[in-house]
């Protein structure tokens, strides 16, 4: 992907949202962020945009369609679990076009959000609230990163996250854009800056399913490709709990699309489903601090909380 542009799959999974949220019976989360920023240019114009264009049809006959919904849901419920236990700070890695601290549930309004992305997909979203007047909530803290270049854990040394309290964080729909290599370094990130009580789910695609040449998500493939935003990699569900103890995480969940369905889709009439191949997974830091499995990140770590605080 190009790092200068902004990212058009996150408009596109804010879209779905919303169209899911209108159109979908009962809907699985309340999100209308993607229309508010990216269709309705003059107040009420959305719609007419919408017919126009067929978009309504188009997003929800998309065969990730199903996916963007279920992770999101499957985040949330396990973030307002979290918040329970008393985490208080959310860390969104690929934040995209994510509206959670806009729309900021009730049982959130103590949390610090912490949104990591390309800095060109932050300022794009940044337009698109000053064009509205919509101001920048408060306990919301943009961290601009190219994940391929710079790690998660030093990224978030220039926020105000401290790395002595719990933390939230969901990793959705972003794997797929990132090498294997980028992906444990993120993973391993993750561990190293996540106090005990932190949390992390993740979406992934079944690599198998990337690799096959008929997979039924063959063509979107070849067509995010073409329009710059390639899927790079996926990982293999039955190694996925070695691969996280690698990065000192352990599983805690790892869902697959019958999983899902099961779990949200039952006796819905509306045909929504996850995509083949689509996974979402739970885990949490393996190590204590300290562990002399990480020595080095843990020093970081020291060094990070000492000038964060
Ligand atoms: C498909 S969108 C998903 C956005 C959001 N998480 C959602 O579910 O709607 C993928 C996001 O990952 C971000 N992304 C991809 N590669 C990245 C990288 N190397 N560093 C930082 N962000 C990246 C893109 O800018 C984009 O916002």
């Amino acid at each position: 992907m190009d790092p200068g542009r902004a990212s058009w799959t996150a408009i596109g999974t804010a879209l779905m949202r919303a169209v899911h949220t209108r159109l979908d019976d009962p809907p699985l989360i309340e999100d209308t962020w993607g229309e508010r920023l990216f269709l309705d240019e003059q107040p009420g114009t959305a719609s007419a945009r919408r017919d126009a264009e067929g978009l309504d049809a188009r997003l929800r006959a998309h065969p990730s369609y199903g996916t963007v919904i279920l992770r999101a849901r499957y985040a949330e419920d396990a973030l307002a679990e979290a918040v329970r236990r008393g985490v208080r700070q959310y860390v969104i890695v690929g934040a995209g076009m994510d509206s959670f601290a806009l729309r900021r549930p009730a049982f959130a309004h103590e949390v610090d959000v912490f949104e990591v992305d390309y800095p060109a997909t932050q300022e794009l979203k940044l337009e698109r609230l000053a064009e509205r007047g919509i101001p920048l909530p408060s306990r919301l803290h943009l961290v601009p990163a190219d994940l391929g270049e710079i790690s998660l854990d030093a990224a978030l040394a220039g926020a105000p996250f401290s790395g002595e309290r719990p933390a939230f964080f969901s990793w959705l729909g972003v794997t797929t854009y990132l090498t294997r290599d980028a992906n444990m370094k993120t993973l391993a990130a993750i561990a190293s800056c996540a106090a005990p009580g932190s949390e992390l789910v993740f979406s992934y695609l079944d690599q198998r399913v990337l690799d096959a040449e008929h997979s039924p998500l063959h063509e979107t493939r070849a067509r995010v490709a073409a329009a710059g935003e390639p899927w790079v990699s996926g990982f293999h569900p039955g190694w996925l709990g070695e691969h996280l103890r690698e990065a000192g995480l352990a599983l805690l969940e790892n869902l697959g699309p019958e999983e899902l369905a099961a779990r949200y889709c039952a006796g819905r009439a509306d045909g929504l489903t996850p995509s083949h191949g689509a996974h979402v997974a739970r885990a949490r830091p393996e190590l204590q601090r300290g562990s002399p499995r990480f020595p080095h990140r843990a020093s970081q770590r020291s060094q990070h909380v000492s000038t964060v605080q």
